[in-house]
């Protein structure tokens, strides 16, 4: 394999990028290539990345099982103290690496950087959380044996990781792997290399060891497939499709590894009449528009009492007209572009199909292609009302800035339309009345509740995860992580006879 000495070589005309594998910055064998475009602006090349395939993939279990003895050996502090490292090499960077999120990514400005000081947070949590004790000590029959439990490392894990998020999905799977003495072979999304590819560089500028953190760039087919049937890859952490997610069950499944999924949503937020409606709005807004709608956490329903149902939905589409639309990188923008032009496409098919499905278009439902926005994939923020709760938009993601309004008649309804999609991730409810909050929290199915705040966020100390279709029943981030990341090894210790009987 071609070997480079940094991540980056510079040629005059474009940015090549390389893996790094087993604690060198490499071309792909066949020195092929892939394009990372900025989706707010098709002509501006963030970066050419390595096409690579299943000879990379090889090399990098190769490196990581190789690494695997020596890193769970180390002590944890001193794993703490090398993601302590990272954390601050990451935060002296974060203005620049926020920018080119921005960049290839295109959520705004305020949200790129946003997202870096989330990934430093991610990364210093876990350097804490590793040194949290993880075992527990039993009485045993005999009072003199010493009985406790402790959590080893699965070995080699795999990590793939989504582009919406393309830095603090990443830190918060990575940092806890890395933390409980586990190597990693990391695959991203190719739709955004880059911010994957800093944050790999502050870790292991921060004094990782060879092979310990190996990152692969390249198609799902090339590197994702030949990395999930590897036997030597104990656990695999996956966020990203409903569909993926399906294969992945069977395909890890069958050869017996570990499998971590964190999948889509289609997350409510029932209004009810008591409601501040100026909050709710705002909440509704932020929940479905930041991030262009692509997060899996997203409010794509809102369910609202119908005494105030005309109300909310012209103060929403009112809100969602306003927001300014453009190149993220600009300080006055609000709503980036989607990830690319087929994602305009999709969305842009589901608005026409809600359309004829019956539901009213009240704000939106447009590309955006003037003004500046010529090369992006713009869609104007889009909300309906009077939305079929039983209708592809009232059961679908749409992973895109699209909002329902869907009217009902009391709390009763609001719960069970809240709670007939086969997804259940987060989940919201705004009101004044303490009691229905707790109604609230105890019958809807999704893994995160908000009462008061828009659906999406997610804080990095408290376990994150959807139920029904939205996960794998395991949690991520916060005390949850460890579950994930490691396996217990209980532990008899005897005193050995008090005089020797055999020599
Ligand atoms: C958030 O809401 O800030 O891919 C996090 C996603 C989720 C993470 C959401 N796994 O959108």
């Amino acid at each position: 394999m071609a070997q480079a000495t940094t991540a980056t070589s510079r040629d005059g005309t474009d940015n090549h990028f390389a893996n790094y594998i087993g604690g060198s910055w490499r071309a792909a064998s066949s020195g092929g290539t892939f394009e990372n475009r900025n989706p707010a602006n098709s002509d501006d090349l963030v970066g050419r990345f390595a096409a690579s395939g299943a000879e990379e993939t090889r090399a990098a279990v190769d490196a990581a099982a190789e690494a695997a003895a020596g890193w769970q050996r180390i002590s944890a502090i001193a794993r703490a103290n090398i993601l302590h490292k990272a954390a601050n090499l990451l935060e002296a960077r974060a203005q620049e690496i926020g920018r080119e999120l921005t960049r290839e990514e295109g959520k705004t400005l305020k949200e790129g950087i946003g997202e870096t000081g989330r990934a430093v947070q991610i990364l210093r949590y876990y350097a804490g959380e590793a040194q949290q004790p993880s075992g527990e000590h039993y009485p045993s029959m005999n009072p003199r044996t010493l009985l406790y439990t402790v959590r080893d490392p699965l070995g080699v894990v795999g990590i793939i990781t989504p582009w919406n998020f393309p830095i603090a999905i990443p830190a918060w799977k990575i940092a806890p792997a890395l933390a409980f003495g586990n190597t990693v072979v990391f695959k991203p999304a190719s739709l955004t290399p880059l911010s994957a590819l800093r944050l790999v560089e502050v870790l292991a500028e921060a004094g990782l060891p060879p092979g310990v953190l190996n990152l692969v760039t390249g198609s799902a087919a090339d590197v994702g497939d030949p990395l999930v049937r590897d036997e030597r890859v104990a656990g695999i952490s996956f966020t990203g499709s409903n569909a993926v997610g399906a294969s992945l069950r069977i395909t890890v499944a069958e050869r017996g590894g570990k499998l971590q999924l964190e999948l889509g949503g289609k997350n409510p937020a029932i209004v009810l009449a008591d409601a501040d409606l100026d909050h709710a709005v705002a909440q509704v807004i932020a929940g479905s528009m930041m991030s262009t709608g692509q997060k899996c956490t997203a409010t794509s329903r809102a369910i609202v009492e119908r005494a105030v149902a005309d109300r909310f939905t012209e103060r929403l589409s009112a809100a969602a007209s306003a927001l300014k639309v453009g190149d993220p990188l600009r300080d006055e923008t609000q709503m980036g572009p989607l990830i690319n032009a087929e994602a305009v496409e999709r969305v842009s098919g589901d608005v026409d199909r809600a359309k004829s499905d019956g539901a009213q278009l009240v704000a939106g439902g447009t590309r955006l292609a003037d003004n500046g926005r010529e090369k992006g994939a713009f869609l104007a923020p889009t909300v309906f009302a009077e939305v079929d709760p039983d209708s592809h938009l009232g059961q679908e993601e749409l992973f895109g800035p699209v909002v329902g309004v869907i009217p009902v008649d009391d709390i009763e309804q609001g719960l069970a339309v809240a709670n007939q999609v086969r997804f259940g991730l987060s989940a919201s409810l705004f009101t004044r009345d303490l009691a229905k909050a707790l109604d609230f929290v105890q019958q809807i199915q999704a893994g995160v509740v908000h009462v008061n705040s828009e659906t999406a966020g997610a804080e990095p100390h408290v376990p994150f995860g959807g139920m029904k279709g939205s996960s794998s029943y395991s949690r991520e981030q916060g005390k949850a992580a460890r579950e994930f990341f490691t396996q217990s090894k209980t532990v008899y210790i005897d005193p050995p006879p008090a005089s020797v009987s055999n020599n």
